[in-house]
C-alpha cells in the first residue's frame, strides 16, 4: 500500500472511487447541431474520455451535458434529453468502467449564457442559423455581447426542474455512477443563486432561502430518481468575486452563502461539493494562482463536514497530494492539465511512489 493520500480509494455511499485524481468536466463543443443526432456523443468524445481513463483518472466527470436543447451553452454541446444520446454515452461509460475509472456526468442548463459560439470561433453569440432565445431568472443579459434572456415563469421553472430529473434518469440508464448538478459558472442554477442575476420578487428571488429554492428543487428532482447507493455531486461557484472585492460595488453570491448552501445541499442528499468560483458577471477581478480556489473547498469541508473536491490550477503531484493529505479537500479535479497530459495520474503515482493502474497493453512494455 502506498503512503500517498492522493492514491487512496475513496468511498461515497456504496461507490468506491480508486483514487482522488479526478477529471473536471470540460465541454468539447463537438456534437452535431441539427437532426436526430443533435447533442449525441461522437468518436471525439469517446477518444477524449477513453484516453483519460487509460491515463488513470479515478473518476471522470463528463462535460456539461444539457438537460434540454435550450439549455446548451453552444449549439454543439452534448445533450441528455433523448434516448439516442443515452446510447452513445453508454459506450463511453462501459469503456471507463472496464478500465477501472468511475463514470460521472455533469448535467446542466446554460440559462442566460446559452446559445453562444464555440470558443474557438469567438466568444460572441452563436450564428443566427443555430441560435435560440435564452431564458433566465430575470431579463438581464450577461453583458452587451449576449442577448437579453426571457424571464422564466414559475411554470417554466417547474418544467426545467423536471428536465433535470429526467436527465438524471437517463444518466443512470447510460451507466453513470455519479451525477453532478452544474450550479456554477454563471449558468442557470447559479443565476438563481446570485442577487446579481436574480432580480425576482416571487418565491425564487430576494432572500437567501428564495434564491436557493431552484437549486434545492433541482437536487430533489435528481435525488428522487438517483439510486440511494450512488452519490450526487453539486458544482458551485463559491463566490462571484463581487461582494468580496472592495473595489467592486456590485452585489454577488458570497463564500458565506456557499457555506449555508452546503448545509442545505447535504440535508437534501448531496454527497460532495465540487468547489469552483466565478463566471457569473463580466469584468471581475479574480486573484488566480496555483490552487487559488482550494481555500473555498477547505472552508466548506471544515465548517459543514460536507466532502469537497478542489479544482483550479492544480497541476503538480506534490501540490495535489498536499491538498488531500492536509484535509483541504477529499479529491482534486484536474482540467487543463489532463488536456495537456492524459497520463498525468500515472506520472503523479510514480512521483509519489504509489501503485499505478497502467493497462496491460502498455504496462508490460514501458
Ligand atoms: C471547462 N470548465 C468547465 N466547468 C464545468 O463546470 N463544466 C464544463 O463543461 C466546463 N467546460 C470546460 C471546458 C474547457 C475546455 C475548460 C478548460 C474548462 C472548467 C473546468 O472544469 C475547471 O474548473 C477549470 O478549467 C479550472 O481547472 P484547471 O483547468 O485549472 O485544472
Amino acid at each position: 500500500m502506498s503512503e500517498s493520500a492522493l492514491f487512496e480509494p475513496y468511498t461515497l455511499r456504496s461507490l468506491t472511487i480508486p483514487n482522488r485524481v479526478w477529471m473536471a468536466p470540460m465541454c468539447q463543443y463537438s456534437a452535431e447541431v441539427f437532426g436526430p443526432n443533435a447533442g449525441v456523443a461522437q468518436d471525439w468524445h469517446f477518444a477524449h474520455y477513453a484516453a483519460r481513463a487509460v491515463g488513470g483518472a479515478g473518476l471522470i466527470l463528463v462535460e456539461a451535458t444539457a438537460v434540454s436543447p435550450e439549455g446548451r451553452i453552444s449549439p454543439a454541446d452534448l445533450g441528455i434529453w433523448n434516448d439516442t444520446q443515452v446510447e452513445a454515452l453508454r459506450r463511453i461509460t462501459a469503456f471507463l468502467k472496464e478500465h477501472g475509472t468511475v463514470p460521472g456526468i455533469q448535467i446542466a442548463h446554460a440559462g442566460r449564457k446559452a446559445a453562444t459560439e464555440r470558443p474557438w470561433r469567438g466568444r460572441g453569440p452563436a450564428g443566427a442559423s443555430e441560435a435560440w432565445q435564452p431564458v433566465a431568472p430575470s431579463a438581464v443579459p450577461f453583458d452587451e455581447a449576449h442577448p437579453t434572456p426571457d424571464e422564466l415563469t414559475v411554470e417554466q421553472i417547474q418544467e426545467i426542474v423536471g428536465r433535470f430529473g429526467e436527465a438524471a434518469r437517463r444518466a443512470l440508464a447510460a451507466g453513470f455512477e455519479v451525477v453532478e448538478v452544474h450550479g456554477a459558472h454563471g449558468y442557470l442554477v447559479h443565476e438563481f443563486l446570485s442577487p446579481h442575476s436574480n432580480h425576482r420578487t416571487d418565491a425564487y428571488g430576494g432572500s437567501f432561502e428564495n434564491r436557493v429554492r431552484f437549486a434545492l428543487e433541482v437536487v430533489d428532482a435528481v435525488r428522487a430518481v438517483w439510486p440511494e447507493d450512488r452519490p450526487v455531486f453539486f458544482r458551485v461557484s463559491a463566490t462571484d468575486w463581487l461582494s468580496e472585492n472592495a473595489d467592486d460595488a456590485r452585489e454577488g453570491w458570497t463564500a458565506d452563502e456557499t457555506v449555508r448552501l452546503a448545509r442545505e445541499l447535504r440535508a437534501h442528499g448531496v454527497d460532495l461539493l465540487d468547489v469552483s468560483t466565478g463566471g457569473l458577471a463580466p469584468g471581475t477581478a479574480i486573484p488566480t494562482g496555483p490552487g487559488y480556489q482550494v481555500p473555498f473547498a477547505s472552508r466548506v469541508r471544515e465548517e459543514t463536514g460536507l466532502p469537497t473536491a478542489a479544482v483550479g490550477l492544480i497541476t503538480d503531484a506534490g501540490q495535489a497530494e498536499k491538498i488531500v493529505a492536509g484535509g483541504e479537500a477529499d479529491a482534486v479535479l484536474l482540467g487543463r492539465e489532463l488536456l495537456r497530459d492524459p497520463h498525468w495520474p500515472h506520472r503523479a503515482a510514480a512521483t509519489l511512489g504509489a501503485d499505478k493502474r497502467v493497462p496491460d497493453q502498455y504496462a508490460w512494455a514501458v
